[in-house]
C-alpha cells in the first residue's frame, strides 16, 4: 500500500513538473513571438527636439533618436511604425498601450517609472538655462528667482522650473516655442536639455540667445514602455548590441 501510494505521489510530483515547464516553455515563446522578425512596434516620437527628433524639409523623420531606434530594431529583428504626438501626451498613450514604445529623448525619473518601464539609459544629459545674450542679471539657477521662465509642458525642465522662488511659469507645446518666446522677450528664461538649447542657438542661428552654465539636473534618457511590455526586451537586446552603456558614465 505504502509503495502505491509512494508512486503515486512520485507520478504527481512529475505531473506537476512537467506542467511548471510546460508553462515556461509557453511563456518563452510568448517572448520570442513578442519579437519575431517581421513585427511592428508602434513607437511615439515628438519631431520638434532637435538633434533627437526632428522632421526634413519634406517631413522625413531624423535624429539621434530615431536613428538609434531604428538601428537597435533592425538589430533585434523587428520594424517600427513611428506616431507622432505631443510629448505630454506620450505616458498616457503608453499606458493606454495604443504604442508600444516612445523614442523622445525621455529621461527616467522616480515619477515615470511609477506608471511606465524604460529600457535601459542610452543617453546622459541635463537640464539648464538660456537666456538672451543682453541679460546680465540671470547667471546661474539662484539668478531665476521671481522672473518668467518658459518651458515646454511635461518635461524635466518644467519639474525643475517649479523649485523657482517666485518664478512665474509659461508652458508651451514645443521646445522651438519656448525659445521664440525668448527671442521675443515673452519669458525671461528657458530651462530645457542642454544639448537641445546648443543646437536650436546653433543652428537656427539665434545669436541673440545664450546657454548659461552648468546642468542643473542629471539625467539619463531611456526608451518608455508600457509596464509588463513584451517588446523591452527586444528593446533591451537591440540598445546592447548598437550602444556601448560603459559610455555613459
Ligand atoms: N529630457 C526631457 C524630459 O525627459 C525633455 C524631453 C522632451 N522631448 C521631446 N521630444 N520633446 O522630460
Amino acid at each position: 500500500m505504502c509503495d502505491r501510494l509512494r508512486k503515486v505521489i512520485a507520478v504527481k510530483r512529475w505531473l506537476v513538473l512537467g506542467l511548471i515547464c510546460l508553462q515556461l516553455l509557453s511563456s518563452c515563446s510568448f517572448t520570442n513571438s513578442a519579437i519575431a522578425a517581421g513585427k511592428t512596434l508602434t513607437v511615439a516620437t515628438e519631431p520638434t527636439f532637435p538633434p533627437f527628433e526632428f522632421q526634413s524639409a519634406n517631413g522625413e523623420l531624423q535624429g539621434f533618436d530615431i536613428d538609434l531606434m531604428n538601428a537597435l530594431a533592425s538589430s533585434a529583428g523587428f520594424k517600427v511604425k513611428y506616431q507622432n504626438m505631443p510629448f505630454a501626451g506620450m505616458i498616457p498613450a503608453l499606458q493606454a498601450q495604443t504604442v508600444d514604445a516612445a523614442v523622445a529623448a525621455m529621461a527616467i525619473t522616480a515619477e515615470r517609472v511609477k506608471t511606465i518601464s524604460f529600457s535601459r539609459p542610452y543617453f546622459k544629459s541635463g537640464v539648464a538655462i538660456a537666456t538672451r545674450t543682453d541679460n546680465q542679471s540671470i547667471t546661474n539657477f539662484d539668478s531665476l528667482k521671481n522672473n518668467i521662465i518658459g518651458v515646454q509642458i511635461g518635461t524635466t525642465g518644467a519639474l525643475k522650473a517649479k523649485s523657482i522662488p517666485g518664478a512665474e511659469i509659461r508652458t508651451f507645446n514645443d521646445s522651438p516655442l519656448t525659445l521664440q518666446a525668448l527671442l521675443n522677450g515673452n519669458v525671461d528664461a528657458v530651462l530645457n536639455d542642454r544639448v537641445v538649447i546648443l543646437y536650436g542657438i546653433k543652428s537656427g542661428n539665434l545669436r541673440k540667445l545664450k546657454l548659461i552654465g552648468d546642468l542643473l539636473t542629471e539625467e539619463f534618457y531611456g526608451i518608455p514602455t508600457p509596464k509588463g511590455s513584451p517588446s523591452l526586451q527586444a528593446i533591451n537586446q537591440g540598445l546592447a548590441t548598437v550602444c556601448d552603456i560603459s559610455a555613459l558614465v
